[in-house]
């Protein structure tokens, strides 16, 4: 059974389950697979894109969703992760959980007996890594081949793609501010994915080097959730990596352009690049519940 807390948690698995989001995507699959499973979704943190396409996909694939707000939750007044994650194992069939904290997420899946599937924690989006993946396939036929770069604050959603792109065979290169880096851990076990499959990955704070024969510009927000209390650092110190379409032009003559959303036009990306016909960024959201379905499905199918 287990969980995907982590890209790693799926390594041997990740082609399988983009090959199932693509056969769900076209609706080449059994209908409502998940018939009269229901899935609980706790947030800590605010979504769109994560509770809409986890529920309608839920929905679509036969069972049921509940929304749990944390400040709703008897775990916001301090009940244990342990007893939450063994009572709510009583009910359901699946746990997604967006959380403050990775090691809350943990926690919670060590105490579960059903699979918990993260929606985003301070440490990874695997969701929208393996979304994200499905629209590379899309817009670059495959994955092996391209080289991915992702501009900006070396986040979540970047240690995600870390993980995923050499999985797929895609060389990656991360451009941030020096105290922007990816977490270190993370960027160990990217480079040993790297090295068993044999692709490359650079991080650099030079936006020419990184941006060298690039298929994809990835970038996110400067203040992810939790971030604010830097914001106005933030904001001075990656205000040099703002995806513009001086930017764009150093990337590969037909590169795309990606981010996660929500995004903030003039900081991390300007107005002329998102919403030009690079930039793919609907796609990449739609593909978030296709994805998803197929997580669901691998998690939660007997
Ligand atoms: N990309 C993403 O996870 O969006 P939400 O925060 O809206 O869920
Ligand atoms: N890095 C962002 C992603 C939002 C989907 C955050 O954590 O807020």
């Amino acid at each position: 059974m287990g969980s995907l807390l982590s890209i790693s948690d799926i390594k041997d698995d990740v082609k399988y389950i983009l090959d199932l989001a693509v056969k769900i995507k076209a609706g080449e699959m059994e209908e409502k697979p998940l018939e009269g499973k229901t899935l609980a979704m706790i947030f800590q943190k605010s979504s769109t894109r994560t509770r809409v396409s986890f529920d309608v996909g839920m929905y679509q694939l036969g069972g049921r969703a509940i929304f749990l707000s944390s400040n709703d939750l008897q775990m916001g007044r301090g009940e244990p992760i342990s007893d939450t994650a063994k009572v709510l194992s009583r009910f359901v069939d699946g746990i997604m959980i967006r959380a403050i904290k990775h090691s809350d997420v943990e926690e919670l899946a060590k105490y579960s007996d059903v699979p918990v599937i993260s929606g985003l924690t301070d440490l990874e989006h695997p969701c929208q890594a393996l979304a994200d993946m499905l629209t590379v396939k899309e817009h670059l036929g495959d994955w092996k081949g391209h080289k991915i770069c992702f501009v900006g604050d070396g986040n979540n959603v970047c240690n995600s793609l870390l993980l995923i792109a050499p999985l797929l065979g895609m060389d990656m290169s991360v451009a941030c501010p020096k105290g922007y880096e990816p977490n270190e851990d993370i960027l160990m076990t990217a480079r040993e994915y790297a090295d068993e499959n044999g692709t490359e990955i650079i991080v650099s704070d030079d936006i020419g080097v990184a941006l060298q024969d690039v298929d994809v510009v990835y970038t996110d927000v400067w203040v992810s959730m939790g971030d604010e209390a830097e914001e106005a650092q933030r904001k001075i110190d990656l205000s040099p990596f703002q995806v513009n379409s001086d930017l764009m032009s150093i990337a590969n003559d037909g590169a795309i352009f990606m981010h996660c959303l929500p995004a903030i036009r003039g900081q991390e990306v300007s107005a002329d690049v998102i919403d030009s016909e690079k930039s793919v960024v609907y796609d990449e959201a739609e593909n978030r519940m296709h994805a998803q379905k197929a997580v669901l499905y691998y998690y939660m199918k007997d």
